[in-house]
């Protein structure tokens, strides 16, 4: 089972505490020497954490820099939990890119890849995603799900349905979803997920999940994008702390995932319909070339969305849902 670092261990204690708290006491707890807990508690002061100590009293946390470091998720993550080892980059061309290169190379299911800019940011159907330096939450998870390849869209469904329950339970938002993977926010868009894979005969090797959080971004860059976009701090007019939203993901997804792994599929395809965007609506999918129009009637365990044309229901695997006319964007 992954676990987070020493660095994170201790921070950890130290936000539970949320005073001072002695070296001995941590090393106890930790089943580590004094001299470990001195070590990681000079680790993250290099990293930018303000950790003050007394003497005879302990250490004292008194400020976190506003980055995603490993130590600043790990500490609020529980052991064993979807997203450790944590990997950290300052700068990567795409972190869905980096993952699959890591995957190739052996990297565990669970692995996370948090990056604070991409060179090389990358959505659907090949569109770039950009934000400024350290202003979104830009992260990938390698998955090694036991998964046929008819299932493997319900992967997206599940981030999407993770992202919405963290902000409702943490934030007090309400989030919707624009099957298969956009989240929105007052009618703007607020993250996406970009969910590639790797195949072996008829099944998962492994998965890449991409999510991209628009968090911290001014109303003034994201004025600049081709469709209208929103942040956490736009709608709510206070910054976010990114690391502690990644661990509330990252926490509900394992959940999520957990109840998926278990065949509580049929359930988790009603949790994600009651936030959907478009249920009930008339829609044009865009399926390869095809285009399709209907209206949404709901989605299947496999992720798919059920298309009623003419009548007749069936599922569409994957495509572009507009809500505009078909004639406006034929
Ligand atoms: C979309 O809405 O089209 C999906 C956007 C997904 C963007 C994220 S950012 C982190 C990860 N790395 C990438 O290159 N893309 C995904």
């Amino acid at each position: 089972m992954a676990t987070a670092s020493r660095a994170g261990q201790v921070l950890r204690l130290l936000l539970q505490a949320g005073g001072e708290r002695s070296g001995q006491e941590m090393a106890e707890r930790l089943g580590c020497t004094r001299s470990a807990v001195a070590k990681a508690v000079s680790a993250l002061r290099d990293q930018g954490l303000k950790i003050e100590a007394a003497p005879r009293r302990g250490y004292r946390l008194h400020g976190e820099p506003p980055l995603v470091l490993p130590a600043m998720v790990e500490a609020r993550l529980k052991d064993g939990s979807l997203g450790l080892p944590l990997y950290y980059f300052p700068e990567i061309d795409s972190t869905n890119l980096e993952a699959r290169r890591r995957a190739e190379n052996g990297a565990p299911h669970g692995a996370c890849l948090v990056a604070e800019h991409q060179s090389a940011g990358r959505g659907r159907l090949d569109r770039r995603w950009q934000s400024p330096k350290g202003s979104a939450l830009l992260f990938s998870l390698i998955l090694r799900p036991e998964l046929g390849l008819g299932r493997i869209f319900a992967l997206n469904n599940l981030v999407s349905l993770a992202l919405c329950r963290a902000l409702e339970r943490h934030g007090g938002l309400a989030p919707t979803i624009k099957w298969p993977n956009d989240l929105y926010l007052e009618g703007r868009k607020l993250a996406g997920v970009l969910t590639e894979f790797t195949s072996r005969a008829e099944s998962v090797d492994h998965a890449v999940v991409g999510v991209g959080l628009n968090v911290n971004q001014e109303p003034a860059w994201l004025a600049g994008l081709d469709q209208p976009g929103i942040s956490l701090r736009a709608a709510t007019g206070h910054a976010w702390h990114r690391a502690e939203l990644l661990a509330w993901v990252l926490d509900e997804l394992s959940g999520l995932y957990g109840q998926f792994v278990d065949g509580e599929s049929e359930d988790l395809a009603q949790e994600y319909a009651q936030r959907s965007l478009i249920l009930g609506m008339e829609v044009t999918v865009r399926e390869g070339q095809n285009m399709r129009q209907g209206r949404a009637t709901g989605f299947a365990p496999s992720g798919a969305l059920l298309l009623e044309e003419d009548g007749v229901v069936s599922p569409v695997h994957h495509g572009d849902v507009s809500l505009l006319a078909w004639e406006e964007i034929a």
